[in-house]
């Protein structure tokens, strides 16, 4: 009895803590209907735009109320400019709401959000969000379209680049830790809005093409796809971003089930919902009829604001008169929109974003950098490491060859829109200061991204990266290796091979660079290839014949310097993948979490076998499993125990660094749910803990899960737990793993 009762008051608070704030309501009182409608209105007004530009008279806009927010605009001067415009030109001098795509670090720009999640360290990536919070707050940014949590387990989807990886707990771990890094408790200057994105599913387009279809069963949204969202709901996220999509043939932006009934009824979110650009008025493609239709739609299952359609701005106010929507529907929308700018402080000071004096300290400052740095090395992915040859010696000649090992534009990887390139170091030039002339550098481009054959008509990729005669290229580059003792690689793929509108087929190392890194390979020269990526991509040939691999990613601000921090071991690599590497393009949708078939084949087989589920020429699993990663140590895992408590469950296991340098390791645990209603994954990541061990260092590790993290949803989302048997596993990655089976009642 006592304990519904708090429920009920927690629910309470949760939900009015700003509903009806006096301030808003009053202000509502003197709105005219299309002042109100104006509030609902959201433009791009600058030169950063992410679809068709669209000429927006974004002052006479603002003057007359009639734009409730701007985006994607750079310049603490300019949006300076046009909050005044808002404040002292509009009727009631309502000020605008100010967004931009902060995915990862404003101008220091920390790895790519796929890239941080490698790095497990959740202190460290709320940091990240912190930082690029305190760095957007000064130059006239309250709000940013982050944390973007979709799942994704199909590697030529280019926007897995900015989600978390293909594990829903961990990517909720993580995307509470960035609302909580951006919006602290909206009490400082420094605080902005968090945008939890995409609303939903926008992760599982078929066959990873952007802006695809969405179609899947509500159990596997629930277990697979919903769990990020709900945690940044849970961590307060102030804002909500929908998708593209469909969910369950309608349209995320006109779903009222998962807009209204999941989002806001079962999640108790009480922020505001904006579309994604262009949204309401692309329903139309979908099927759904003409704008105004639309319009009334997405309002009524519960967005609130209009990315760049401007349905709401043109249409609304006629469907008003029509009787299509009621004065509550839009009030309803207006006020969750004057809400976010109360909690943003916007009413006391519209100016409190702009903060020149803060600009000049904070942006791009060297404290700041290095956070960058440490978080770059940290989320680099060793996965090869012959002989160790790493870490290398400051010694002897070593050449650094590949189109990546020269350009500065490119480290920083997708939606880096206020990214300020020539302040970065090259990898050229980080090497340089790294090796202060102990050892002699020697680089060049060596060949081209790719081929002309090998990209489709009017996608100009890889603009940034210099064309150069392939022959020549590649005579230069073996010219460099054959006088070096070690060649580096700098290859894979540059920053608009992922993000948006970058899907990719083939996942393999373009022709040219793979043509050029087998003939290094065969001069015999030790190789070590740093893998640039926005995703998983193939790297079977790679895994066999060059002696070593690390995942680079895209690093961001500070990926020279952190490269070379770990190429000569003055850090332990520590990253761990968040993603399945494949072994073949056609293995995709490849994930770690999958169900079992009835005619199952472990990843341990290496033979086909007929009549069982299984390709006739790939092995199953992953080239590289989810939670792999060496270290320059290594670490053993012994005498697992498991406790059980009444509900929970405590599993405990000896690890030990049995190398010789300290290093991170990251002890994961899995579950799996042997018998139950509901088919179950075979594996399902529910723990782990990142921890530092000195050579020879042993410790016992615990990690206690409860009857939460033993349950799963239904197609209603309701949270079920089924007592029976429970394979408890831990170990350093989804593949190596100690299991015991226990019985819970
Ligand atoms: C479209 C993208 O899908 C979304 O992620 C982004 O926030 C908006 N454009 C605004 O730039």
């Amino acid at each position: 009895m006592i304990r519904l009762f708090l429920l009920a008051i927690s629910i309470c608070t949760a939900t009015q803590l700003y509903a009806n704030i006096p301030y808003v309501e009053k202000l509502m009182s003197k709105m005219t209907i299309d002042e109100k409608i104006g509030q609902l209105n959201l433009m791009p007004a600058g030169n950063i735009v992410t679809g068709e530009k669209i000429e927006s008279k974004t002052a006479d806009d603002i003057a007359s109320g009639r734009l409730g927010g701007i985006f994607n605009i750079k310049g603490r001067e300019k949006i300076e400019k046009l909050q005044k415009l808002a404040v002292e030109k509009s009727r009631l001098g309502i000020p605008l709401i100010v967004g931009m795509d902060i995915i990862h670090g404003y101008e220091t720009i920390f790895p790519i959000p796929l890239a941080l999640s490698c790095s497990w360290n959740l202190e460290g990536i709320e940091k990240s969000a912190r930082i690029a919070a305190e760095e957007a707050s000064c130059v006239g940014i309250g709000w940013t379209f982050s944390p973007m949590v979709d799942i994704c387990v199909d590697a030529r989807w280019g926007r897995m680049a900015e989600g978390n990886g293909e594990d829903p707990y961990l990517g909720g771990l993580i995307g509470a830790a960035m609302v909580r890094g951006y919006q602290g408790n909206f009490s400082k200057p420094t605080e902005i809005m968090a945008c939890m994105k995409h609303f939903a599913l926008y992760g599982a387009v078929e066959g990873g093409r952007d802006y695809n279809t969405v179609d899947m069963s509500r159990v596997r949204m629930f277990n697979q796809y919903l769990p990020p969202y709900k945690a940044c709901v849970e961590a307060g996220a102030g804002s909500v971003m929908s998708s593209f999509n469909l969910v369950d043939g309608q349209h995320a932006t006109a779903n009222r089930w998962l807009l209204t009934d999941v989002l806001r009824k079962q999640w108790n979110f009480n922020g505001f919902v904006v579309t994604d650009y262009g949204s309401i008025f692309e329903m139309q493609s979908h099927g759904f009829g003409p704008i105004d239709k639309n319009s009334v739609k997405a309002l009524k299952a519960g967005t609130d604001m209009d990315m760049c359609s401007q349905g709401f701005i043109n249409c609304l106010k006629t469907a008003l008169e029509k009787g299509e929507v009621s004065l509550h529907e839009i009030d309803q929308a207006c006020r969750r929109v004057l809400e976010a700018k109360y909690k943003l402080g916007l009413f006391d000071n519209p100016y409190k974003f702009c903060d020149a004096r803060r600009e000049k300290e904070v942006v791009y400052s060297a404290a700041n950098r290095k956070v960058a740095r440490d978080l770059a090395a940290e989320s680099f992915v060793l996965l090869k490491n012959n002989q160790n040859l790493l870490p290398l010696k400051k010694q002897g000649t070593i050449a650094l060859i590949g189109p990546l090992s020269q350009t500065r534009n490119n480290l920083t990887g997708t939606w880096s829109v206020a990214q300020n390139p020539e302040r970065y170091e090259t990898l050229e030039e980080g090497l340089k200061k790294a090796l202060k002339g102990r050892a002699n550098l020697l680089c060049t481009q060596g060949c081209n991204l790719m081929s002309d054959a090998e990209i489709q008509k009017g996608a100009e990729f890889g603009k940034t990266i210099n064309r150069i005669d392939p022959a020549k290229g590649k005579a230069e580059a073996l010219k460099i290796a054959s006088q070096a003792d070690v060649v580096i690689c700098a290859m894979g793929e540059c920053a608009d091979f992922s993000g948006e509108s970058s899907s990719r087929a083939d996942l393999n190392l373009p022709d040219e660079q793979l043509s050029l890194l087998q003939a290094l390979v065969e001069t015999g020269k030790p190789v070590v290839l740093l893998n640039f990526s926005g995703r998983p991509t193939v790297l079977d040939w790679e895994s066999k014949h060059v002696d070593a691999i690390m995942n680079v990613w895209f690093g961001g601000s500070e990926m020279a310097g952190a490269v070379c921090d770990i190429l000569f071991g003055d850090k332990s690599p520590s990253g761990r993948l968040t993603v399945s590497l494949p072994r073949a393009n056609g293995q995709q949708p490849l994930y770690y979490n999958h169900l079992n078939t009835g005619r199952p084949v472990s990843d341990s087989e290496t033979q086909y076998r007929k009549y069982a589920s299984n390709y006739i020429d790939v092995r199953n699993g992953a080239l590289y499993p989810f939670g792999y990663g060496l270290s320059y140590t290594t670490f053993s895992y012994d005498n697992l125990r498991v406790s059980v408590h009444n509900d929970s469950v405590t599993a405990t296991v000896k690890v030990t660094n049995t190398g010789a340098c300290g290093s991170y390791e990251v002890v994961q645990l899995y579950i799996h749910d042997v018998y139950a209603t509901i088919a179950r994954p075979v594996c399902e990541l529910k723990g782990f803990q990142r921890i530092y061990l000195k050579p020879g260092e042993s410790r016992d590790v615990s990690i206690k899960i409860g009857r939460q993290e033993l349950s799963y949803y239904n197609s209603d989302g309701d949270l079920i737990f089924e007592p029976g048997e429970f394979d408890i596993m831990i170990g350093k990655n989804s593949r190596d793993l100690m299991t015991k089976r226990i019985v819970l009642n």
